[in-house]
């Protein structure tokens, strides 16, 4: 792996995209069969999560295991954490490198602050140490990126160019989509990405839509989920984000927005839309995918989700074992 730290999805170019693909696939079968030793005696990983987290917490804790590394310890919320008494970033991070190397490999953080991660690098390089961002704030989730790109170049048989992503939801806020559009963008031949939104394009964020743009791919806003629908091949849709906001009434636009199995049972057979999430879906608040739509067949969720452990083994692989 050319960098030390998976901090954006900017890092990653084409080859190495496809590479960590290649490397995902031969994973698949190492869970299968495995465990394998492959990073016994590498060094050490920590996982600190300081939001909630399911499944790039525990697909990390697996995905190390199963290539026989080490964790070396976890702090798996913010509560549980000194974050929640005050402590800044710098001062935790450079506290595990001082205390852990020479064993210390690497430190899986997220955090709710946008550019944690970033920071996290700046101590971390002094030590030589690696941090894989598994999400800081609204900013990005790369390694979440790269499994949702692996789920649709391995649905479209390895051909990523020409693709065409709708994206659905809360769209200013979700560090997911942001990773997404630019994985996808600034690596693929791609027109247009669909941004269908409550308020249209006033809630794709102008910053993304000005890097896309340079990357020659433009925004087509709507806010007609059929609209998108009917022209995208993958609809991801997202939770609204709704820790992020301090009045609920500017969530209710989001009501309008939900998947239901009428909506995907209503699609004609020649429409290849595919419904994309990075879960977890709020059953309790929106249902932004409806209890009967999440087995749908057009609902690959799940099938998605699953890609995070291959994907991870892999980037952990090339990070602390790359020969
Ligand atoms: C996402 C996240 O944390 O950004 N979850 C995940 O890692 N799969 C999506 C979300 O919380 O909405």
């Amino acid at each position: 792996m050319k960098t030390k730290h998976i901090l954006s999805a900017r890092q990653f170019g084409k080859d190495e995209i496809l590479e960590i693909f290649r490397l995902a696939g031969e994973m698949k079968e190492v869970y299968r069969h495995g465990p394998v030793q492959v990073l016994a005696g590498c060094k050490e990983v920590i996982n600190l999560f300081c939001q909630p987290s399911s499944r790039t917490f525990s697909s990390f804790e697996v995905a190390l295991d199963r290539l026989g590394g080490k964790m070396l310890c976890r702090l798996p919320s913010y509560e549980a954490s000194s974050f929640a008494k005050g402590e800044s970033v710098e001062d935790t991070i450079r506290y595990y490198c001082e205390s852990y190397q020479p064993h210390l490999g690497a430190i899986i953080l997220r955090h709710p602050k946008e550019g944690a991660a970033e920071e996290a690098a700046a101590v971390a390089d002094d030590y030589g140490i690696s941090i894989i961002n598994a999400g800081d704030g609204t900013n990005e989730h790369p390694t979440q990126a790269l499994l949702d790109l692996y789920t649709i170049w391995k649905r479209r048989n390895g051909n990523l160019d020409g693709v065409k992503l709708g994206t659905c939801n809360d769209l200013r806020k979700s560090r997911t989509i942001r990773s997404l559009c630019l994985l996808l963008a600034r690596n693929f031949r791609v027109h247009t990405i669909y941004t269908c939104a409550p308020q249209g394009t006033a809630s794709f964020p102008q910053d993304l839509m000005e890097e896309l743009l340079d990357s020659n791919v433009s925004i087509w806003p709507t806010n007609n989920l059929r609209e998108a629908a009917d022209w995208a091949d993958f609809l991801y849709m997202t939770r609204p984000q709704k820790e992020y906001y301090d009045n609920t009434e500017d969530l209710r636009a989001f009501q309008d927005f939900r998947i239901t199995k009428d909506f995907l049972d209503f699609l004609p057979a020649e429409n290849p839309c595919l419904i994309m999430h990075p879960m977890p879906v709020d059953s309790e608040t929106f249902n932004e995918i409806a209890p009967d739509a999440k087995t749908h067949p057009r609902c690959i969720m799940i099938e998605q989700a699953a890609n995070g452990l291959p994907i991870r083994m892999a980037l952990l692989k090339m990070l602390l074992c790359p020969n």
